[in-house]
This record gives structure tokens, C-alpha cells and sequence, in this order.
């Protein structure tokens, strides 16, 4: 974990250069092979303040169905299993490097089939209508081309009153980031993503804003909740 990290950190350093860029890139978007590896070990590490903050707001309580979209190193579903001890936690991703991962991660809990990590993407998500009481995903929706489309997915298949929490870096933090600028990225402010989610058809939609101090810089984070 902590070679990762370094190497990761190696790579952030070269970032202008292009192919370091595509790699970068490529990564973040759907993780795979030995550098998939590689960024997902330093995303369970970088992301855990962000994901603990996004979690806070989805008020799992023990009998709750729950899904995450683009859960990458699976920890997280560990976690919200622990809340819903009585209910049920499922995952899609679109990498199948990231869901073998998860799944070792999960396997106890995917025995006693609590959890289910699926390899999917979103159109459709494959759970029928009104099945989860909430929503969440850390750092996916700069991938979603047409985010209308994955947002009435995501309605559909909220109960109504279920809570949806993405939480992604706002547009000017993510300038920073050369490897951002690949047309893999798609990049908000906070209030022009909340205003994607209420016209989606979300009520109670509410940005909240943090900032997170790391060495290099200060980067500014949103997490916007919704209601069905
Ligand atoms: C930047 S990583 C974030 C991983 C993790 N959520 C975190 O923040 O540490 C994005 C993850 O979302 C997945 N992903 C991106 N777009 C997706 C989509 N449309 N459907 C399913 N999974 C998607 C990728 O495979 C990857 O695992």
C-alpha cells in the first residue's frame, strides 16, 4: 500500500506529460491491470475523509437497502453493510479489476449474501424499481456523459423519500489536475451539478461545500443530497 502510494505520487509529479496523463486518466475512469492497482490503493487512502463525509449524510439506518455506484476498492460497502446489519448492500462497477477486488474484499458478507458486487454499468441498473432507501457514489459522476440518464436510473430505483449523496471535486480544484482535462472528465461546480439532480426530478437537493487541505494544495469537494 504505502509502495503505491508512492508511485502514485511519482506519477502526479509527471502529470503534464501526455502519456502520463492518458495513463492517469484511464485509470481514475475504469481501473485496470497493474496501474489500476496501483490508483485504487491510493484512492482508499486519499478518498476516506470524502467517502466518511458523503456517508454521514445518507443516514443508513439497520433495514436499509443500499447501493453504491462505482464502489473501485470496495471498503466503503463494507461499512454501509455494518450500518444496514438487517438489510442488504449491492454495488455496480464497470471494471471488472475493481469488482474481483471488492468481491475478495466483501466475501464474508457476500456469502451470507448481505452484500452483492455486481459488474455492471448503469443503463439499466439491474435492480427493479423503488428497491433502495438510499443512494451514493464517491468520484464517479465526472464519467457520466449524459448525467440526465444516470440520475433517472438512479430515481427509479430510490424508494420514494430515499436519499441519493454524490460527492465529486469542484471544477476549479480539479484544474489542477492536468490528467483532468482528458475528455474521459467531465467537470462541475457545485450548483450547476445540484441543479443536474433537481431537474432530474430530485426534491430537497442541497450542495454542501468542504475544503481539504492537502500538501500540494487546497481542494474544494461538494457533496449534493437529494431526496426521491
Ligand atoms: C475514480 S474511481 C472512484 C472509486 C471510489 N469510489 C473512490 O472514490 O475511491 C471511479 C470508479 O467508478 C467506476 N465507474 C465509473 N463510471 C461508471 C459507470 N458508469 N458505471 C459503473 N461504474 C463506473 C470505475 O470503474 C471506478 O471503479
Amino acid at each position: 500500500m504505502h509502495l503505491s502510494i508512492r508511485l502514485m505520487k511519482i506519477l502526479f509529479r509527471y502529470q503534464k506529460f501526455s502519456p502520463v496523463q492518458n495513463l492517469l486518466a484511464q485509470q481514475f475512469f475504469k481501473p485496470s491491470g497493474f496501474w489500476g492497482r496501483i490508483a485504487v490503493d491510493f484512492m482508499a487512502v486519499a478518498n476516506r475523509p470524502v467517502y466518511d463525509w458523503t456517508m454521514e449524510f445518507l443516514e443508513i439506518q439497520p433495514q436499509d437497502n443500499v447501493l453504491e455506484i462505482g464502489f473501485g476498492h470496495g471498503i466503503y460497502i463494507e461499512k454501509a453493510a455494518k450500518k444496514a446489519d438487517q438489510g442488504f448492500v449491492a454495488g455496480i462497477d464497470f471494471s471488472e479489476a475493481m469488482v474481483k477486488r471488492a468481491r475478495r474484499f466483501n466475501k464474508h458478507l457476500i456469502r451470507r449474501k448481505k452484500v452483492a458486487l455486481l459488474h455492471n454499468d448503469m443503463q439499466p441498473i439491474p435492480y427493479p424499481d423503488t428497491f433502495f432507501d438510499c443512494a451514493f457514489a464517491v468520484n464517479v459522476i465526472y464519467f457520466w456523459n449524459k448525467p440526465e440518464n444516470e440520475l433517472r436510473e438512479i430515481y427509479r430505483v430510490l424508494k420514494p423519500g430515499g436519499i441519493l449523496a454524490l460527492y465529486f471535486t469542484n471544477k476549479d480544484s480539479l484544474q489542477h489536475l492536468p490528467f483532468t482535462t482528458s475528455n474521459l472528465f467531465r467537470k462541475y461546480a457545485g450548483d450547476a451539478f445540484a441543479a443536474i439532480v433537481k431537474k432530474a426530478g430530485f426534491t430537497k437537493v442541497s450542495c454542501h461545500t468542504r475544503l481539504l487541505h492537502f500538501k500540494e494544495a487546497d481542494v474544494k469537494g461538494h457533496c449534493v443530497v437529494a431526496m426521491k
